[in-house]
Parts: structure tokens; C-alpha cells; sequence
């Protein structure tokens, strides 16, 4: 029973988010493979999957997009959990009071969550790097708005993301965790 953790990440937040699952379902004993999705020859093999992506402009990127689409027979069949890496920051509402964590999920969630049944989708705190970015990224980084929006730091709350980890443990039938 081997779990695959999948990712797609720019800058390694999210990578980082999935390691720390892989190392949390594989400390509770569970079989896992922690890769980007782009490096899966075949999601068949496992038994269940962890998928996380960053997300941009309000979706998940497209590599984590077209692995699930493409993969949602397999997926469908087997107990999937679905997460994503944004917003940044440490506001927890916007400026129209809107619960900055909710307002971040992704387009797509639902309708990927849907279309696989995902076990649960979750959307956890990132992190930005501005040194870090590339391309059209680096170029909305230098636009007047954008110190607003493009907080600075690593506000991965890695608790919850243990917390979580651990729940998916449970239901993949690790034996609870014993703190200490
Ligand atoms: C250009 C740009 C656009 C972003 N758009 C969003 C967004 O729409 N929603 C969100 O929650 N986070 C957004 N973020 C924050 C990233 O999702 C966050 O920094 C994430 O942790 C980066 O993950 P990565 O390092 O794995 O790519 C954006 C960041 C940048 C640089």
C-alpha cells in the first residue's frame, strides 16, 4: 500500500509542503513516494495520493491540473486528498472581510474534488521569496499594487499541515500517534 505525495510548485514552497507530509505519512509507518507530477510514469502503482499544487492568479497550476484530468479514472478509484499552497501573508480576512484561507482555494478545487472524490481539500499558508521570481512573476512583483499583495516570508503553518498529515495517517490505517 504505497502512497504517492504529488506536487507542482515555481519556487519550492509547496514542494516543501509535500515533503513534510511524505515524511509525516512515512513516520507513521506508510510506504510513500514524494514527487513532482511531471516525474509520475504511472499513478496506477499506488494506492492512494496526497495532491498539492501553488496556486497562481486563483487556480492551480497547470501541471497539477492536467495530472488530475488525466489521471481521474485511476484517481477516482482509490482514496485521494487534495491541497494547495497560497495565500501569503498573516491577515487571516481581506479587505471585503472575506476569510483570506477560503478565498484562496483555487478554481478548480471543487470541480477536481468532485470529479475524484476526493477524501478532503485543504488550502495551506505559502511562501514568498521575491528574490526567487521568474518571468512575468518577477515583472508583477516591481508594479505599484503589488507590495500589498506580494508579502515576503514563509507562513506555511507547519501544525496544521502535520495535523492534517496525520489525519490522512489515520485513515489510511496507520496506527494513532503516540506525542512525545
Ligand atoms: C505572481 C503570483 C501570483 C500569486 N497568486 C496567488 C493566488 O491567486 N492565490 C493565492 O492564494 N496565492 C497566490 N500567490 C502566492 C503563492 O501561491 C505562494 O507564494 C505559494 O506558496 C508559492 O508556492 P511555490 O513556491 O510552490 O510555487 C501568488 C504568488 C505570486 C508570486
Amino acid at each position: 500500500m504505497t502512497t504517492l505525495v504529488a506536487y507542482a510548485s515555481r519556487y519550492g514552497a509547496s514542494q516543501g509542503i509535500a515533503e513534510r507530509i511524505g515524511a509525516r505519512l512515512a513516520d507513521a509507518g506508510l510506504p510513500v513516494d514524494v514527487r513532482s507530477v511531471s516525474d509520475v510514469a504511472d499513478p496506477a502503482v499506488y494506492d492512494a495520493f496526497v495532491i498539492g499544487s501553488a496556486a497562481y492568479m486563483g487556480s492551480w497550476m497547470k501541471d497539477a491540473r492536467d495530472f488530475t484530468r488525466a489521471h481521474r479514472a485511476v484517481l477516482s478509484t482509490r482514496p485521494v486528498w487534495l491541497f494547495s499552497s497560497g495565500p501569503i501573508g498573516t491577515a487571516t480576512t481581506d479587505s471585503r472581510g472575506r476569510d483570506v484561507v477560503a478565498a484562496a482555494a483555487p478554481k478548480e478545487f471543487g470541480e477536481l474534488a468532485t470529479a475524484i472524490g476526493a477524501r478532503d481539500q485543504r488550502v495551506f499558508f505559502g511562501a514568498l521569496d521575491r528574490s526567487k521570481l521568474r518571468g512575468a512573476h518577477r515583472v508583477m512583483a516591481t508594479l505599484p499594487a503589488a507590495g500589498k499583495l506580494f508579502i515576503e516570508g514563509d507562513f506555511r503553518d507547519w501544525e496544521a499541515i502535520d495535523a492534517w498529515a496525520d489525519g490522512i495517517a489515520r485513515e489510511l490505517g496507520a496506527p494513532a500517534r503516540s506525542e512525545g
